[in-house]
């Protein structure tokens, strides 16, 4: 589990994060989203990726992450706007307990593919038993 720590510029006026791609972020950064007004209880996630990369941080209110890399799960909070949490490729990963004010913001290595999703848990299992009898 790779936490990134990132450095805000503070002053008197507040504090500003800048994120550059192959700098703060190991990847070229293709797409960004984020989700927010995430209800009481909804848990997001429940997939793995083939490929893609991300980096999550919750850059307004607070939410825990559960990873499985399909030998061991870990879970996170979020809870900083100046900590991002890295998701590399074929891990599990899912996402609870968003307090009502939080915002999720989510920098990835890919455009948006369909194809790259694994969604079930047993395919998840298979394919990274598949990458390691490589
Ligand atoms: P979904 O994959 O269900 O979100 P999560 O699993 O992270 O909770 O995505 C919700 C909807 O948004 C779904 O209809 C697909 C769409 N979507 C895009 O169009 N582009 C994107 O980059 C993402 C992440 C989702």
């Amino acid at each position: 589990m790779i936490k990134y720590m990132f450095q805000p510029h503070g002053d008197n006026r507040g504090q500003l994060v800048a994120l550059e791609e192959y700098k703060d972020i190991p990847f070229e950064i293709k797409r960004v989203y984020y989700m927010y007004d995430t209800g009481e209880g909804v848990v997001r996630g429940h997939h793995a990726h083939k490929t893609l990369q991300q980096i999550l941080i919750c850059i307004h209110g607070s939410c825990k992450i559960k990873l499985d890399n399909g030998r061991e799960q870990k879970e996170v909070a979020l809870e900083k706007p100046y900590e991002g949490l890295y998701v590399s490729n074929a891990m599990w990963r899912e996402m609870y307990d968003f307090s009502s004010d939080a915002v999720l913001l989510v920098l990835a290595s890919e455009l948006y593919d369909e194809n790259d999703y694994i969604r079930d848990y047993n395919d998840f299992i298979d394919f990274v038993n598949t990458l390691e009898s490589r």
